[in-house]
């Protein structure tokens, strides 16, 4: 796959439509779609374009004013551009410019080379920029090459990036001027917009997932000989963060159709010792918290959801991270709502936890350099909050997307393998999962990954292996979790992400069934 970015003159040819050079302009724009790659306009060439391109127009029709050349110049411009993508122009493409020969040229070279190389080739007709960029090409020279399509992406967040390119430059930018990379004015804003998204009172943003979870339990005052209830399904964070604490992560089993925590099992594991109950929403469903509320009300614990898989998720009416005590989560960029780093936040209602949850997160310091408590440095950086900020306005349609992609696979899945080799996710009625994975059971792991792999079809495993069997915990007892075993042996995640295309999800269920019959 390669971009393309135009050159005036490839510009020009496809603006005075009809000569054989603007065909085959066009077909080499129309072959880099078709192999998954975008078409990019230059923002600093684009007013010198709109000039060239009246003075083109202007002297190929005789009997055209300049101001309608122009006009007609703007509104082609208007057309073309407008499924398009903008390559930014930053300061660097014009430091020492006017020095360069063709100054045009090296600008455009420069801009380019910030792509990934191999990644972008700049149509043009003009031989001193071919010349000058071992990128540039001719349309014709574009055609003629052997490029592969696109690699099929487990999660794709360029789709995302496309789409509010803008307002993610314009946010970074605005930090970049204002200076405060920590706890700048977006860290509030978005702390606002997240709290009134869960439903809850506070929102603390955070480094990362795992911050977010030690600080909760931070605040709950967990620490050496205490015990959590939680489950040994789940990414090596959740147990860490206990274990970290010097306290106990207490495995219990989960349930054989969600792979959620079996709140059925959790009384029977409550000691003296048990400080607290930490459920994870996994692959994008709610753990049961109605049931797990329950038990933990009759004991007088507190509850942490793990919701780094779950944000957005919705359970009868409520929302994921607004469900117990604290909800955590994590905007690590592949998470559904993902920034371009590392981020976190916790939620809850309660004012006392709120205000020690913030100390925490900025070593225990209520006011400057005393300190009350002991914390940690756990703040996010203002421009993973700027970023999140212009994230935001999407999420609730990339929600909508990933319960519909979720559920098209399921049905897809059903009916290309109706022997029931392949058991798709089950999402109880109260529930709506956000499918951070859409993870299948299968028989034949190994064999089945092996070939669509072959057939170019990424998976992942979420997880090979329960907690309990990490070298990390070996030195615990060995819990009595024999469907989490189970599970951590079948489990397979397939692509998924909100823009996965109905084409792709298609072929991926096609090769799914032919690789299950095959293996
Ligand atoms: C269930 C679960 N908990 C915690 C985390 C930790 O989040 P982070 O990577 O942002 O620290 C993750 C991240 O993958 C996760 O999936």
């Amino acid at each position: 796959m390669t971009d393309v970015l135009l050159h005036t003159d490839v510009l020009i040819d496809l603006a005075t439509a009809g000569q054989p050079q603007a065909t085959s302009a066009e077909t080499a724009l129309q072959r880099c779609r078709e192999r998954g790659g975008r078409v990019w306009l230059y923002t600093g060439a684009a007013l010198l374009q709109m000039q060239a391109l009246t003075e083109a127009l202007h002297a190929a029709e005789t009997g055209i004013s300049p101001s309608q050349a122009r006009a007609q110049a703007r509104h082609w411009l208007a057309e073309f551009s407008a499924d398009k993508h903008w390559l930014a122009a930053l300061a660097g493409d014009y430091q020492d410019l006017f020095q360069a020969e063709h100054p045009e040229h090296e600008a455009l070279a420069r801009a380019a080379a910030r792509c990934p190389q191999g990644q972008i080739h700049i149509l043009t007709r003009n031989p001193a920029l071919m010349e000058r960029i071992d990128c540039a090409c001719t349309p014709e020279q574009y055609l003629a090459m052997a490029l592969a399509p696109a690699p099929l992406d487990f999660i794709d967040l360029k789709a995302q990036q496309d789409l509010i390119r803008p307002a993610l430059e314009q946010n970074i930018q605005r930090v970049l001027q204002h200076g405060q990379y920590i706890l700048g004015p977006e860290i509030a804003a978005l702390e606002e917009k997240l709290a009134a998204y869960v439903g809850v009172e506070h929102c603390i943003s955070v480094a990362d997932g795992s911050t977010a979870l030690l600080i909760a339990l931070m605040a709950l005052g967990i620490g050496a000989g205490d015990e959590v209830i939680t489950t040994p399904f789940t990414f090596i964070a959740t147990g860490e963060m206990i274990a970290l604490l010097g306290a106990k992560p207490v495995f219990v089993d989960i349930d054989p159709h969600t792979y959620n925590l079996n709140p059925a099992l959790i009384e029977a594991a409550i000691t003296p010792h048990t400080k607290a109950i930490l459920p994870v929403s996994l692959y994008g469903q709610c753990a049961e918290f109605d049931a797990i509320n329950t038990v933990a009300a009759k004991y007088g614990l507190p509850v942490i959801e793990d919701g780094a898989q779950s944000f957005g998720a919705g359970y009868r009416e409520r929302r994921s991270c607004g469900l117990s005590t604290i909800g955590c989560t994590s905007f690590f960029p592949s998470k559904p709502l993902g920034c371009y780093g590392e981020g976190g936040a916790c939620f809850t209602n309660d004012d006392a936890l709120a205000k020690t949850m913030r100390k925490i997160r900025i070593h225990g310091q209520d006011r400057r350099y005393h300190h009350p408590i002991i914390g940690l440095n756990g703040r996010m950086d203002t421009l993973q909050a700027a970023i999140l900020l212009a994230k935001l306005p999407l999420f609730d349609g990339e929600v909508a997307s990933r319960g519909r992609i979720g559920q098209r696979y399921s049905e897809a899945i059903q009916a290309a393998l109706p022997n029931g080799a392949v058991t798709t996710p089950y999402v109880a009625p109260h529930q709506q999962s956000v499918y951070a994975q859409y993870t299948v059971l299968l028989n034949q792991r190994s064999a089945v990954q092996q070939r669509l792999a072959e057939a170019g079809v990424p998976t992942a495993v979420h997880y090979p292996l329960p907690l309990h069997r990490q070298p990390a915990f070996a030195h615990l007892e060995p819990p009595h979790v024999p469907v989490a075993e189970a599970m951590a042996e079948r489990v397979m995640s397939l692509p998924m992400h909100p823009y996965l295309a109905e084409s792709t999800q298609d072929k991926i269920v096609a090769a799914l069934s032919r690789a299950v019959a095959e293996a």
